[in-house]
């Protein structure tokens, strides 16, 4: 399957993606994981990226379009198929993807929209760990980790409350297009965010069972 995770900052993509990989055996290609290895190896993108996502704003679309289409090439998405998640997040975005899967022969076949109260995204990025051995995601209050020792996870830079408000403004502004664009080819899938985590991934498993 070739799928699309959609959603606001902190909607639960990477959450959900998680789960959808373990379940459906699809690639998981997430710009936003790309850029923070990037940043961590302090590669010329990393720098470049982090100039932009330690301020909420989006990298340039060139920089973006780019690392995907490498990965979208590579050997294992024919056979696998992939799940894109935080991207396209520009309707100019959408459109070079859509040439992207052109190019490589492949075909979309489903957007997975989570949609939440922006209200309650605040609360669940600055409640977010990630555990630093594994990269699993976790939830201080929402989704505890079994055995908490705060030496072993962190907290993302982007994370900070004023960073968060501008992330929120940037995706509420950039999102509607994409859905708009999407929504035309019949692709998008509409699923309810504000439940708990495992009802929400029931929700997207019924999507994929009648996808696949
Ligand atoms: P990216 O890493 O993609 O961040 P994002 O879109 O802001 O989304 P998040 O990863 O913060 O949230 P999520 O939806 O994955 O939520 P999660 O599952 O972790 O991008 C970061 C930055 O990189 C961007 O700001 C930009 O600068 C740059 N970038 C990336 N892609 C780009 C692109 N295409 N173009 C340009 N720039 C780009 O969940 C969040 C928390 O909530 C967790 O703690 C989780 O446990 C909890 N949670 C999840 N689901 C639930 C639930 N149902 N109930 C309660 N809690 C829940
Ligand atoms: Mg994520």
């Amino acid at each position: 399957m070739n799928l699309l995770i959609m959603g606001l900052p902190g909607a639960g993509k990477g959450t959900q993606a998680a789960k959808i990989v373990e379940q459906f055996q699809v690639a998981h290609i997430s710009t936003g994981d790309m850029f923070r290895a990037a940043m961590a190896n302090q590669t010329e993108m990393g720098v470049l990226a982090k100039s932009y996502i330690d301020k909420g704003e989006l990298v340039p679309d060139d920089v973006t379009n780019g690392i995907v289409k490498e990965r979208l090439a590579q050997d294992d998405i024919k056979e696998k198929g992939f799940l894109l998640d935080g991207f396209p997040r520009t309707i100019e975005q959408a459109h070079a993807l859509d040439q992207i899967l052109v190019d490589l022969g492949l075909d979309l076949e489903g957007v997975i929209n989570i949609v939440v109260d922006p209200s309650c995204l605040l609360e669940r990025l600055s409640g977010r760990i990630i555990h630093r051995e594994t990269g699993e995601t976790y939830h201080k209050v929402f989704n505890p980790p079994a055995d908490y020792k705060e030496e072993d996870y962190y907290q993302r830079e982007d994370d900070k409350p004023e960073t968060v408000k501008r992330r929120l403004d940037v995706n509420i502004a950039q999102g509607e297009p994409i859905l708009a664009h999407y929504r035309a080819k019949g692709l998008v899938h509409d699923i309810e965010g504000n439940q708990d985590i495992n009802d929400v991934f029931k929700d997207i498993q019924e999507v994929l069972e009648n996808l696949k």
